[in-house]
């Protein structure tokens, strides 16, 4: 059984110690305590697995225990004497052969008998310390009292000695019967009382006897021989009953002994060597030697099946007692590792929801943010492209607010027109600015602290304050129009010579330009007869209308054909077509006025109509070339502001990832504490249920075997 004990606290103890301390569920005391059990059990075991009784005998110094030893041996065997003697424990076990020896502490080397004096006198040089042990192996021949394995154990004074603690750690702890030598010449001293208080602190009711020796010495003053032996008996009685609360009082006073020890030795001796002890002893030698036999008989009784049984019972009830504690202590680990365990488990669904909220919102947060992004991308292309066409519309404005100098001169002219470009480039870029770049940034902006709030919010606290900081903070965004006028219209080549616009070249390039625009225009219409424009070259030649395309190409074939060749043949056909329709009159007038606006055309083309003109040409190829370009810069702008949301967007997504990669790793570390805490709380359960069962176990053992004592 008390194997069993033992495994058990071995086992509570490996367990203990297995627990990680930092999680509060055993602490360092709960440590020490199984520790404290274990050395205890080791103890018990020992007693229990002991085939012999133990016998420890303490006193004062001189008052006669080793004698007392001796005298119960029938043999000189201890060292004896007045003052301070014994300097060591003794102790006396019976030898199966004949010659008697002595071994030491820690030594297997026997050594001779007559070196006990030596090393066990207090007067010797070469003695032991006062808490080692002698071991007397005497032979059981000549001793009848070993031969019932009974070890005696005899001590120094327990009043010279300070190391009291250590002395009944090592020696008492394990004894089964105690036997106190006292002195009656003098009463029981508070030295003997605390020893004795402190052996039953550690041993509950320890068997407990109480010599008083020297009773020989009371019979040299008679008249209070009665009185005195009251005073002791009384003393005595109480300090059992009382103090100590071994023994019932009706028990007391038969554990309690009058004798002379020196006397009992001096009769056996003589008896050893076959002289009669009928003479030579004071008065009362008799009772005395009669009380040291009772004395002798009622020990034996104690150490006989009732001591065996009343020590089984003491160490049975230690043993439940142990076992009733360590079950509470494993209990307590129990109830703590699953209360924590609780705990985290809630600590783990809590981190889970959160977990998973996170991940579908970042899902929905993502979806939504797309469709935004896609319909704000939409917009600023819309926005882009209409205040592009409505600047390009309003272009002749920027163009007629440049004031630079103007001259045709060619190289003049180069500079020029290279200001002009960077002058509309940057008029057009500062407009497109003014008119867009305000509502855009707080689109944009507006967007931006939406995805940044939506996002944040699916952070923990203390990570949303360190993402404040950690997202750079960045310029307000402003979209570039990349316009680059010069460029763009490289290739604008200006038309600055005078011309004269009722000039023959002039007329039929713009008969021609108005009617090829009108002809391609029509072109794949069908074939149907159009009127054709009032020709300014021949006022009254009017051509009648519906002339058909055939008769078109022969006029314009003439005209050309007329314009071109400039030869005398053609302008004499004309005129002499011309005098015959209209007359002479007409046709002075006619040349008169159109010699005059001619001349007033000419006197007219100054610098500055030909600035105008040049600015007109201008802004004619830039609308152009512009309108080309609108479709590609409002996509150009509309990606610009893509790639600053996307990019804005993916910050923030990084930030969240980088929290649920963390959330995931809090996970799996409170699933190891939670599979923790369950084994521990599982280990503690099965100990807790183990030890139940030891103390079942130890009733069933103390019901059937230790009811003798009840
Ligand atoms: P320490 O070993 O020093 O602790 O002493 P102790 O208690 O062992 O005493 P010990 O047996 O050495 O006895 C001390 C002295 O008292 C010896 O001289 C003994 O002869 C003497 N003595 C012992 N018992 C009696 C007794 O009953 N009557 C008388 N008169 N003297 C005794
Ligand atoms: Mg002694």
């Amino acid at each position: 059984m008390a194997h069993e004990i033992e495994e058990y606290v071995v086992e509570t103890s490996v367990f203990v110690e297995s627990v990680p301390k930092e999680k509060n569920i055993v602490s360092q005391s709960d440590i020490n305590e199984v520790g404290s059990y274990a050395s205890k059990v080791a103890g018990i075991k020992e007693v229990l697995c002991r085939d012999h009784m133990k016998v420890a005998f303490f006193g004062r110094t001189s008052n006669g225990k080793s004698t007392v030893i001796n005298a119960m041996l029938g043999d000189k065997i201890l060292p004896s004497g007045i003052g301070h003697t014994t300097n060591c424990f003794l102790q006396v076990e019976g030898e199966d052969g004949n010659e008697p020896f002595l071994l030491c502490e820690d030594s297997t080397e026997r050594q001779n008998i007559s070196g006990i004096s030596h090393l066990a006198h207090a007067l010797c040089n070469n003695r032991l310390g006062d808490s080692t042990l002698v071991r007397i192996h005497w032979p059981k021949s000549r001793c009848q009292l070993l031969r019932d394995d009974v070890v005696l154990v005899d001590s120094p004074g327990i009043d010279v000695s300070e190391s009291l603690d250590e002395w009944i750690d090592k020696h008492c702890l394990d004894a089964d019967v105690f036997v106190l030598v006292a002195n009656s010449e003098s009463t029981l001293m508070n030295t003997e009382k605390n020893f004795f208080h402190k052996v039953s602190e550690r041993l509950s009711k320890p068997n407990i006897f109480i010599l008083q020796n020297r009773w020989d010495m009371a019979a040299s003053e008679p008249e209070y021989l009665n009185e005195v032996r009251k005073q002791h008996l009384d003393r005595t009685v109480d300090f059992l009953v009382n103090e100590l609360k071994v023994v019932e009082r009706s028990q007391a006073e038969k554990r309690i002994f009058f004798v002379s020890a020196k006397e009992t030795l001096m009769v056996r001796l003589n008896e050893a060597k076959g002289i009669s002890n009928n003479s030579g002893f004071p008065e009362g030698f008799s009772s005395r030697y009669f009380e040291f036999q009772d004395f002798e008989r009622k020990f034996e009784e104690c150490i006989s099946k009732t001591a065996v049984v009343t020590k089984f019972d003491q160490h049975t009830r230690r043993g439940k007692g142990i076992g009733g504690d360590l079950q509470k202590l494993v209990g307590a680990i129990q109830e703590r590792a699953w209360s924590q365990r609780e705990k985290k488990i809630c600590d783990r669904h809590s981190l889970y929801q959160q977990l998973d909220h996170t991940e579908k919102e970042l899902n929905a947060v993502t979806i939504q943010m797309k469709e935004k992004i896609c319909s704000i991308v939409e917009d600023v292309e819309r926005r882009v492209s209409n205040a592009l066409n409505e600047e390009i519309r309003r272009l002749y404005v920027l163009v007629d607010e440049f004031n630079e100098p103007f001259h045709p001169d060619l190289l003049v002219l180069n500079v020029y027109k290279k200001t002009l470009h960077a002058h509309v480039e940057a008029g057009l870029g500062s407009n497109l600015r003014a008119r867009l770049s305000s509502a855009l940034a707080l689109n944009i902006e507006s967007s931006q602290q939406e995805m940044t709030k939506r996002m944040l919010a699916l952070l923990k606290d203390e990570k949303r304050d360190l993402a404040g900081t950690l997202l750079p903070r960045r310029e307000p965004f402003e979209v570039l129009y990349r316009l680059n006028c010069e460029n763009l219209c490289a290739d604008f080549q200006e038309d600055i010579d005078f011309k004269f616009s009722l000039g023959v070249v002039s007329m039929v390039q713009r008969f021609l330009g108005s009617a090829s625009s009108r002809f391609v225009k029509n072109n794949h219409k069908e074939h149907i007869s159009r009127g054709i424009p009032m020709t300014p070259m021949t006022p009254s030649n009017e051509p009648p209308l519906g002339v058909s395309q055939d008769d078109w190409s022969i006029i314009s074939k003439f005209a050309v054909a007329a314009v071109g060749s400039q030869g005398t043949m053609g302008i004499a056909l004309a005129l002499g077509l011309m005098f015959k329709t209209v007359g002479w009159r007409i046709i002075g007038l006619t040349g008169a006025v159109y010699g005059s606006l001619y001349l007033y055309e000419r006197l007219t083309w100054t610098n500055k109509a030909k600035e105008r003109t040049f600015k007109k040409q201008y802004v004619d190829h830039a609308t152009r070339k512009l309108r080309l370009i609108v479709d590609l810069t409002s996509h150009n702008c509309s990606h610009q502001v893509q790639q600053e949301l996307s990019g804005t967007f993916a910050r923030l997504c990084r930030l969240v990832d980088e929290s649920t990669t963390e959330m995931h790793k809090e996970m799996r570390s409170l699933e190891k504490e939670v599979q923790l805490l369950e084994d521990t709380g599982a280990q503690a359960k099965k100990l807790r249920n183990k030890a139940n069962y030891l103390i079942n176990e130890l009733n069933i053992f103390q019901q059937t075997y230790l009811s003798l004592n009840e």
